[in-house]
């Protein structure tokens, strides 16, 4: 990644980071943009006394929140997330995302799903017409080769998320991820729909519908805009 993008996700994760208020329940997302979104808030928490409870998306996410003072809860221990900061891989200008970039996309999308907010920080690389990268799908390992098959017959193209030793990388929920080499989606419900009804699919990384601000890294400023 070169250090103007890295500048991009910096900026766009502290000003991501001034949305959140005291009391706030905050689900906090994955990924490297959002680290600098734990490491505002941990500023502010340490510096500012602000309040806040976080849900983590990953278990990453709550070790590195956890170790800079933000107490963090289980998803189902609070009645209600307030505001869900996140990253993603793709925006399209129809405000669908790709995520799952970082094996991440189940808690997410339930993180996501549960909050009555959710804002995206992303650097402009990630805005794009319409989604056309590699499409993380979360699987079940029992039978996940019959699977693999089968997204192979539909012309998905598929492979399999490895980890630097050549196994299957494990989600926190101890699945595997299948990430999936398709043209252009031209209809992300549509696709997001075909492969959640497939047997053995937990969840994949199409997420449509859910976004309520993006904001963006650019060279010399951010850029907010409101779904
Ligand atoms: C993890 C995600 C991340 O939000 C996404 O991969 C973006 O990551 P980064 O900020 O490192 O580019 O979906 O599952």
């Amino acid at each position: 990644m070169s250090s103007t993008q890295d500048l991009q996700k910096i900026i766009a994760g502290r000003r991501a980071a001034e949305f959140v208020q005291d009391d706030m329940v905050v689900g906090i997302g994955s990924g490297s943009t959002i680290a600098h979104v734990i490491t505002a808030l941990g500023e502010r928490v340490a510096n500012e006394n602000l309040k806040i409870v976080g849900v983590p998306t990953s278990e990453k996410t709550r070790r590195n929140a956890a170790k800079l003072g933000i107490p963090m809860y289980n998803v189902d221990d609070v009645d209600k997330i307030d505001l869900t900061i996140d990253g993603a891989d793709q925006v399209a200008d129809d405000f669908s995302a790709i995520k799952g970039g970082g094996a991440a996309l189940l808690w997410e999308k339930i993180v996501a799903f549960n909050s009555r907010e959710n804002i995206w920080v992303i650097d402009q690389t990630k805005r794009v017409p319409k989604l056309e990268q590699y499409l993380p799908v979360e699987v079940i390992p029992y039978g996940s080769e019959q699977l693999f098959k089968r997204f192979t017959a539909d012309g998905f193209h598929p492979t399999w998320r490895l980890d630097q030793n050549g196994n299957p990388v494990r989600t926190d929920s101890a699945n595997f991820l299948i990430d999936l080499h398709l043209p252009v989606i031209e209809d992300p419900r549509a696709l997001g729909e075909e492969l959640i009804g497939m047997v053995g699919v937990v969840e994949h990384g199409l997420f449509t519908d859910v976004v309520n601000q993006i904001v963006i890294g650019h060279e010399n400023n951010v850029e907010i805009i409101k779904a």
